[in-house]
């Protein structure tokens, strides 16, 4: 009997990762990732197991499933054809120019998957929406698909709630070596699978059942929610909203706690401990990263404004302002707290990623942190454990448009932390590294010009214990250091 297929379009963060659990939990399945870059399909099939993108515990899912009944290959249009169910889980960053430039999606690989599967499709198939769209995208794409008129298709709206780094792809992936053990399974399950359908049309219906079936395999019933298509799409859209609204609010208020003498971290835990609040997403920060919150932030600003909601628009985008507020405030502080000039003067990096447990830079806070210093003409001495010298060159290039050689004079990236903070004037964390914890801070301060200073962009460092050692520290929203130039 044929074995059921799948085939994902998009080999990145989303594609690689979920077709990886769908593929161990359903060994029934055959799951085929395809991807148009044949430097990732070659990399996620690499013997050594050296992987595109880093995530705890990714290797070893992958290498229990690899060439099982997971492949990763570049023949899109074999694929397609022999796929039962698609999902499609391209990138779909923000539109850079043209109508809606710097707000809606772009969803231009998102249509070209869609002509690609209507061009080569002979045999019906289940479409399913895995990137994150705007609201009625699904509409429009199965008027693409439609038109071939070659065969039939269902389209499932179901959006990706994984987060990248440690804990929580921890509780989304590694059911592999611990779904035995009934606390920790359920620590390891998702809160929630999403799917959304047009309830109306029987055929949705039914590949519905199709998919909730597959994610039974590991998820609790009561988990998976189906809604109808529109619902789905806000959802995830209003998800990451939350979310990042959550983080603005908490940097909103530690510079009021830098201006008033108040505690961040106490005032988080006093405020997060209100069960009807919580606790997470309260971790003060240099703002936040990452490839997801603020292009869906900005998607629901223009959705909003598409549709007269000025007010809305305005509500939602103030999100993003208030974390390129919360960005620049930081790097302020850094060059006030030096006597007002960074010129020449060396700064240890501390951390490039978007946040801890990745290799991801999507959106960082330290791409701009080091792209306003070095426009302040600071040189930066870099060190991140797991993002590769030549995406922090990249990045930092991208941003500042120097020229490699001119970077080079500028920009230093080490393989050890201590080698960074050699003859440096300041620490700066942009990335909460569990090492950066435990780095041996008398060593490091011996080495560095005086006054030494750190200024830590996560709160992570021992601060008390460094400022008996010496150094001057400032702390987003901690009480100002009396030794720190700031008012
Ligand atoms: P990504 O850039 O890591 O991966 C996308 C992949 O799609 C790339 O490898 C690219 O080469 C491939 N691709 C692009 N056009 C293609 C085409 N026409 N045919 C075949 N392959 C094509 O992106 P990602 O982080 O995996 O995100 C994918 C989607 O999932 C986005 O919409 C994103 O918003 C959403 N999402 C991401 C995360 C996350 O943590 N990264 C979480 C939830 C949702
Ligand atoms: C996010 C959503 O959490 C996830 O559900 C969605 O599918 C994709 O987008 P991710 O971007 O991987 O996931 O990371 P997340 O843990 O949400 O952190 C995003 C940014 O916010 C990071 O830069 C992080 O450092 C920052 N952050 C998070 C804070 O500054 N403070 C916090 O309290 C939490």
């Amino acid at each position: 009997m044929k074995r059921y297929q799948i085939c994902c379009i998009g080999a990145g963060y989303v594609g690689g990762p979920t077709m990886s659990m769908i593929a161990y939990q359903c060994p029934h399945i055959d799951v085929t990732v395809v991807d148009i870059s044949q430097a990732r399909i070659d990399s996620w099939n690499s013997p050594s197991g050296d992987l595109p993108i880093y995530e705890p515990g990714l290797r070893e899912l992958v290498l229990s499933v690899r060439d099982r009944n997971l492949f990763f290959s570049m023949e899109l249009d074999e694929a397609i054809e022999n796929a039962d169910m698609i999902f499609v889980a391209v990138n779909t960053p923000t539109k850079m120019s043209g109508l809606g430039a710097g707000r809606a999606a772009d969803l231009t690989r998102w249509e070209l998957s869609a002509r690609r599967i209507a061009a080569v499709a002979t045999t019906p198939k289940i479409v399913v929406e895995k990137s994150t769209v705007p609201i009625r995208t699904a509409e429009a794409i199965a008027s693409v698909l439609t038109a071939s008129g070659r065969t039939h298709f269902s389209i499932l709206s179901n959006p990706e709630f994984l987060a990248e780094g440690l804990e929580q792809a921890l509780k989304y992936l590694l059911c592999v070596h611990f779904c035995k053990g009934t606390a920790i399974q359920d620590l390891q399950n998702p809160d929630r699978v999403l799917i959304g359908t047009n309830t109306e049309d029987p055929c949705s219906v039914e590949a519905m059942n199709v998919l909730v079936d597959i994610y039974s395999h590991w998820v609790p019933r009561n988990r998976i929610l189906t809604t109808n298509v529109w619902s789905s799409e806000l959802s995830k859209l209003v998800a990451n909203s939350c979310l990042a609204q959550r983080v603005s609010t908490i940097n909103a208020v530690s510079e009021i706690c830098e201006a008033t003498g108040a505690d961040i971290d106490e005032v988080a835990n006093a405020v997060g401990l209100d069960k009807r609040i919580g606790v997470k997403f309260l971790k003060a920060s240099i703002g936040f990263g990452g490839s997801c919150f603020q292009k869906d932030i900005l998607s629901l600003v223009y959705l909003c404004e598409s549709l007269g909601l000025d007010e809305v628009a305005e509500y939602f985008y103030w999100i993003v302002k208030l974390n390129d507020h919360q960005k620049e405030r930081f790097v302020f502080r850094i060059i006030h707290g030096l006597f007002n000039t960074v010129t020449g003067k060396r700064i240890t990096i501390l951390g490039f990623a978007f946040k801890k447990d990745t290799g991801d830079t999507r959106e960082s806070s330290a791409i701009e942190v080091c792209r306003r210093l070095l426009h302040e003409n600071a040189i930066l001495s870099i060190y991140d454990p797991k993002v590769q010298s030549s995406q922090i060159l990249s990045d930092l290039g991208h941003c500042t448009r120097l020229d490699p050689l001119e970077l080079n004079q500028h920009v230093s990236i080490y393989a050890d932390p201590y080698e960074a903070c050699n003859q440096s004037h300041a620490l700066v964390v942009c990335t909460e590294w569990d090492l950066f914890k435990e780095l041996d801070f008398e060593r490091i301060y011996c080495q560095m010009e005086k006054p030494a200073f750190a200024f830590d962009g996560r709160n992570i460092l021992p601060h008390e214990r460094m400022k008996s050692l010496g150094f001057v520290v400032y702390g987003i929203g901690k009480p100002l250091d009396k030794r720190l130039n700031l008012v």
